[in-house]
């Protein structure tokens, strides 16, 4: 087994699940979800479904905001009740000021306007060009050829596809049909960005390269982004926030950094071992026991984060209390912008060692957990 961070002990009773979360209440938020719950009724051989349960969540203007979830957890609905595809069984969901439940169907297809949308399988209609499949939303709204004209090519520009607006999907690559989708998306100029997983159909370096033209339509477009996915690696690419969907529910949200340097709920921690750098070697990993025996050396994870991420705080720590510590794996990666080091070290695992270097770290400003003893 390599999935150390499985074995950290459950968070304290006032942290995680519902100290995390917070009543909304920020008015700034382009997308507020406040006490959503939605119930698939039951149908004939199958019983009612509770797709979401509680669902609280303030996505804040300018920012793309991350939902993680594994198969089943509600990711799919939720998106789809932004943009009315679904209604809630209660609550609300207020985009843009406006209170998307309370809509008629003449009225989503007003509000879906500002409200784009990308996906997966990119759904792109295979008898249309590139040029086409973005200016269909603006043939849809009754926009005049040439401006659609003066509004698509400008949008195939700064989705690198100048040059393949003529193509049809089918000669398309799998990048290239979700630069289309996403100029599609856009096409009608909206506040909202939603995407249903449209990295998870491609490879890893084309789904960095559509994360970074997400990253820059949010930048350049100021465009708030709501992004679903089942990959922490996508959320440490492009999320500022992020919220864990577990059951239907959020268990546990944040800043990605807070996330990523303090996990509480152990879906978040389960989704972030999937990561290099949060597994032990595996040889280190099944020797590892919960509990110290005499002789054995405490394996200690240390999170570096903000200004400290370079600072010589181990040799400080090593001199300081006149011990060794031994370096077992380390990784300098940049979350949101930040640098973000996680270390782990083995030391002399008796509680006076233990207690001292933990105590010392966290003088320094930085976090530190004991992941188990070795011997
Ligand atoms: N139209 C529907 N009718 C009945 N049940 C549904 C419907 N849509 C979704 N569900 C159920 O609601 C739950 C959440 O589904 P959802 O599609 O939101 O999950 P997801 O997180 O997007 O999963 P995936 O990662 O597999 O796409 C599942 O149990 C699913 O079977
Ligand atoms: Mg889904």
């Amino acid at each position: 087994m390599n999935a150390p961070l499985s074995i950290l002990p459950p968070p304290p009773a006032s942290a995680g699940a519902a100290g995390a979360i917070h009543p909304v209440t920020d008015t700034a938020a382009v997308i507020r979800f406040e006490g959503v719950e939605k119930t698939f009724p039951a149908r004939s051989g199958s019983g009612a479904v509770s797709a979401l349960t509680d669902v609280n969540l303030a996505v804040p203007e300018g920012a793309i905001v991350g939902v993680i979830g594994r198969s089943g957890a509600g990711k799919s609905t939720l998106i789809r009740l932004v943009n009315g595809l679904e209604r809630p069984t209660a609550g609300r969901i207020v985009v843009d000021g406006t209170d998307i439940t309370a809509l008629s169907e003449r009225g989503l297809r007003q509000a879906r306007r500002s409200i784009g949308m990308i996906f997966q399988h990119f759904n792109l209609l295979a008898r249309r060009t590139a040029f086409e499949n973005v200016a269909l939303p603006l043939e849809i709204a009754g926009i005049p050829a040439r401006e659609i004209k003066s509004r698509v090519e400008p949008l195939l520009d700064l989705v690198g596809l100048a040059d393949k607006r003529d193509r049809y999907p089918a000669e398309l690559s799998g990048g290239q049909k979700q630069r289309v989708g996403i100029a599609r998306a856009l096409a009608t100029r909206p506040r909202v960005l939603l995407s249903d997983e449209a990295t998870s159909a491609l490879d890893p370096e084309t789904t960095n390269q559509i994360l970074a033209l997400l990253r820059k339509v949010n930048a350049e477009l100021k465009l708030t982004v709501l992004l679903i996915t089942h990959e922490m690696a996508v959320i440490k690419a492009v999320a500022d926030r992020v919220a864990v969907l577990d059951g239907g529910r959020i268990v546990e949200d944040g800043s990605t950094f807070d996330i990523f340097a303090r996990p509480q709920h152990p879906t978040t921690r389960s989704f972030l071992s999937a990561l290099t750098g949060s597994t032990l070697p595996p040889h280190l990993a099944d020797r590892l026991k919960p509990a110290h025996t005499p002789g054995a050396e405490a394996v200690v994870r240390i999170v570096f984060t903000g200004t400290h991420a370079t600072d010589p705080v181990l040799s400080r720590v090593s001199r300081l209390l006149s011990i060794d510590i031994n370096i077992i794996q380390a990784q300098v990666d940049d979350i949101a912008g930040q640098p973000f080091g996680v270390i782990v070290v083995s030391l002399p695992g008796d509680a006076a060692t233990v207690a001292g270097v933990t105590n010392a770290i966290a003088r320094l400003g930085l976090a530190s957990e004991v992941i188990g003893y070795v011997s």
